[in-house]
């Protein structure tokens, strides 16, 4: 993104030659730059030109989301017996913590280094109609490797449903004008996902992806089975929750592993969290870019996360923060400049 003088972007470079840029809107995660063996550098994240676009997009392109990631159902939930009305942004539902989420927010820097930044945003009583104050920290760390850690940490003052994600969206084979996913190879560690209704809700079904075009338990091309299934045409392709195995939940093994078409760059996945919305860029025709527009599938997103809708869904993990209880979770993002397949 060109400098504005109404943002502020902090760059990050390791001695592996990753760098990443972040600004304080939206906590958001404007490049990352990924070297390549032949001395060249590929940008691998999907980006806008300038502040103004960034804040015309609807996509959520490299945003912080919160307070609660995804769709919450109706706009409203009950907690300990009482009901809450939040505010709505996508017809009678709650998409991705409201009209004015947290990639909404001019975050507050707390400290910048080369290696780490970290921001701290205050949501203040009631916003969005969530209950209490909630104070969150998000940490962008690189490791030795090429590697970028976000670290969140969150606090409330009343029980409240939260869930914190990143909507990075990845182009492994370059931010190019005619950006294309769909050759990218991909493997996610789960065997269920969650079908939703018409207006992208889960319908509460855990669904075997045995057998179906969700099934990326081996590694497969993002286009071979896309739109093949009812439920991905109900979405324009894939937009869905996976239930991710347990053996994930130490963070010792990827989530989700994702190779370049062209073999160049892959990028492993690590997260604790229950969940994993994969969504393929459906909507992406027409989004500002670095140069133009994107086309549709010009990037996809993977976002670890409680089950979109959780508040409403008792007998899924606990997506609910209690004062005296600490919200810690980190995403770890691994990028090789190598094939992982
Ligand atoms: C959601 C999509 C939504 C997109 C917004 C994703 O996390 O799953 O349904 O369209 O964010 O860009």
């Amino acid at each position: 993104m060109t400098p504005s003088p109404d943002a502020r972007i902090f760059t990050l470079e390791n001695t592996a030659g990753l760098r990443i840029q972040v600004m304080d809107h939206g906590a958001t995660w404007l490049s990352c730059s990924v070297p390549l063996p032949d001395g060249s550098r590929r940008e691998v994240l999907l980006g806008c030109a300038s502040l103004a676009d960034y804040q015309r997009q609807t996509a959520y392109l490299g945003a912080t989301i919160g307070r609660y990631a995804n769709r919450i159902g109706n706009a409203r939930f009950v907690l300990d017996g009482q009901r809450h009305e939040l505010a709505a942004n996508e017809g009678r539902n709650q998409l991705h913590g409201g009209p004015v989420g947290f990639d909404r927010r001019v975050w507050h820097l707390e400290s910048h280094t080369g290696l780490e930044l970290v921001m701290s945003l205050v949501s203040e009583e009631g916003d969005q109609g969530f209950p209490g104050q909630m104070t969150t920290t998000v940490r962008y760390t690189l490791g030795d490797d090429l590697s970028v850690h976000v670290g969140f940490d969150a606090t409330v003052t009343a029980p409240c449903p939260v869930n914190l994600t990143h909507h990075a969206y990845f182009n492994l084979d370059g931010d190019a004008p005619d950006a294309d996913c769909r050759a990218h190879r991909l493997r996610i560690a789960a065997q269920e996902f969650l079908p939703v209704d018409a207006e992208y809700i889960p319908t509460g079904e855990r669904r075997a992806v045995a057998g179906t075009g969700f099934d990326f338990r081996q590694p497969r091309q993002v286009g071979e089975a896309l739109m093949r299934d009812e439920q991905q045409q109900l979405t324009r392709g894939y937009d869905h929750s996976y239930w991710l195995d347990a053996a994930c939940a130490d963070g010792s093994r990827p989530a989700a592993e994702l190779e370049a078409g062209d073999g160049r760059v892959s990028l492993q996945l690590y997260t604790r969290l229950p969940g994993l919305q994969f969504y393929s860029g459906n909507f992406l025709a027409g989004v500002p870019a670095r140069e133009g527009e994107y086309r549709q599938h010009a990037g996809l997103a993977l976002e670890p996360q409680f089950s979109p809708d959780s508040p409403n869904h008792p007998e899924w993990p606990d997506c609910v923060l209690r004062p005296g209880q600490r919200y810690q979770q980190t995403l770890h993002y691994r990028f090789l400049a190598s094939r992982v397949f």
